[in-house]
């Protein structure tokens, strides 16, 4: 982004100031006079407003841009983001409206660079029926069955292997492990890469270059983290391509089959092999971003919140307990169905860390709602953070405070349609459950063994994509 920001300063002023009345004459001729747009203003030419609005802020925050722009303009506001004439909203009634009129009023719209590097076949870039038969093989892939049978087992089983490798006593980053035990376990689903192997270590390190540049600006000059990341996905997809081939000779030879995604796609016969290959990476994308920084959130947030730590640590010696008097070693979906007040402390680290903080979205027709107008092809923004932060809608929005998911009947917090951490409608998350389930196993075992501590004070960031910027380092001390 720098980049572009220098560019622009080294225009002459000149050209500048004619971009800028050529600009200001397009933007006038779009917004017919007659619609009622909500207010805004629409920032420099090209630009907009969208250095303001990326601007990083702590992911607990709306931030300074959203704001100034709600105390000024309201909840729902017109700016100039990301290149498009845009809507963003901070409204709950509009967010929902916006995501159940999927397909029919709106339509997903994240920008062209995203779909350059998770590939045109990525389910984030799909719409209408292709998205729908990739959707439904992901879900069959996390299907209830999937996940008790075959995910929780493999659940535990790497958990305990991230955490029985942690020394005492000596720092080191929560951030790392929670992505690489969530990276190695996609890894695993996908395409039954073990963790450890040396395979699966050279994919996670090219990962790590290809995730720089998707949050990156979209430069493809020599040297830019964006054309090193448009590199990493080429050694990514030559990866599963080489397993892929492994597969078929596999099948000829009559082995028995893996039972992973990978496995799965193969059967389908109607993709070809550059859809596998995107839907596969657009996988490992979705489901290993998201849920490291919803684990190292739930690391950062009890780390200074005993009473809730203390609270976990019952309810999962309890479970535990029971499981030694029967003589069970392994977790299993009764186990899990009881841990409840982890599902308070996921909800409520959702809640105020806010993973995925909006979408994007544009109108394919024009709408009117709430007496305001957008028009069609405008982009439109659902900011799901400025809702879960509204101290309209949650009593002091900044605490973390698991208990407030425990009220049910008297605040009416059971029927919180107003909590979208998943986003929702025909997009809903596909791997919801799924993170909710290692979520809770990871805390199971992480409370249960060990009592930490955060020993520099670091915060996590919305760049937007949330990130510590010191990698959260910790110190854990075994519970004997
Ligand atoms: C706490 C962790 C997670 C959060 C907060 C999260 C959040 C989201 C959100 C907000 C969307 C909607 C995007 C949009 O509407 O444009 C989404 C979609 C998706 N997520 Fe997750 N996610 C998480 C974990 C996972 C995991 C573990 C997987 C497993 C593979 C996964 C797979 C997907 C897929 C496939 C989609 C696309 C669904 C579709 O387009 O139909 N997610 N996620
Ligand atoms: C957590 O949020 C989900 C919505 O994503 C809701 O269905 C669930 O009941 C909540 N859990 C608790 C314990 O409140």
């Amino acid at each position: 982004m720098p980049i572009l920001q220098n560019l622009l300063l080294f225009l002459p002023p000149s050209l500048l100031t004619l971009f800028f009345y050529l600009y200001l004459f397009l933007w006038k001729k779009r917004s017919k006079p007659t619609l009622h747009l909500p207010p805004g203003r629409q920032g420099l030419p090209f630009l907009g407003e969208t250095f303001s609005y990326l601007k990083p802020h702590p992911a607990t925050t709306i931030g300074q841009f959203m704001q100034d722009h709600i105390t000024r303009y309201g909840k729902i506001y017109r700016s100039n983001l990301f290149g498009d004439p845009t809507i963003v909203s901070a409204d709950a009634g509009l967010n929902r409206f916006i995501l159940q009129n999927e397909g029919r009023l709106f339509e997903c719209s994240y920008p062209k660079s995203i779909g350059g590097i998770l590939g045109k076949w990525s389910m984030l870039v799909l719409v209408g029926e292709m998205h729908q038969s990739m959707r439904m093989i992901s879900l069959n892939f996390m299907s209830s069955a999937r996940l008790r049978s075959i995910l929780l087992p493999e659940i535990e089983r790497q958990t305990l292997m991230a955490i029985s490798s942690w020394k005492q006593d000596v720092a080191f980053s929560a951030q790392d492990e929670a992505k690489k035990f969530t990276f190695n376990l996609m890894a695993k689903n996908i395409m039954s890469m073990e963790p450890g192997e040396m395979e699966t270590e050279k994919l996670r390190k090219e990962y790590i270059t290809f995730m720089k540049g998707v949050v990156s600006a979209p430069l493809n000059l020599p040297g830019t983290p964006y054309s090193k990341a448009l590199k990493s996905r080429s050694n990514i997809l030559r990866v599963i391509e080489k397993k892929m081939e492994g597969r078929r000779h596999q099948r000829n030879e009559e082995k028995e089959e893996e039972d992973d995604l990978l496995g799965w796609a193969l059967k389908q016969s109607s993709l070809s092999k550059e859809q596998i290959l995107d839907l596969l990476l657009s996988l490992l994308f979705a489901g290993h971003e998201t849920s490291s920084m919803a684990l190292a959130l739930t690391i950062f947030f009890l780390g200074s919140c005993p009473k809730a730590v203390q609270q976990l640590r019952e309810e999962h010696l309890i479970i535990a307990g029971k499981k030694l008097e029967k003589g069970e070693s392994v977790l299993n979906w009764e186990d899990y169905k009881q841990m409840e007040f982890s599902q308070c402390v996921i909800n409520e680290t959702l809640r105020l860390g806010n993973v995925v903080r909006f979408v994007h979205r544009k109108a394919i027709q024009d709408v009117h709602y709430g007496g305001y107008d957008i028009p069609c092809g405008w982009k439109v923004l659902p900011v799901f953070a400025a809702v879960h932060l509204d101290s309209e809608l949650y009593n002091e929005p900044h605490q973390f405070n698991p208990w407030r998911w425990q009220q049910k009947s008297s605040s009416g917090m059971a029927v919180n349609n107003n909590f979208m951490p998943y986003g929702g409608g025909s997009r809903l998350c596909a791997g919801s459950e799924l993170a909710k389930l290692e979520l809770a196993v990871f805390l199971h075992h992480l409370v249960i063994k060990f009592r930490w501590e955060l020993i520099q004070s670091d915060c996590a960031y919305a760049f937007p994509f949330v990130d510590f910027p010191k990698g959260l380092p910790i110190k854990v001390h075994a519970i004997t």
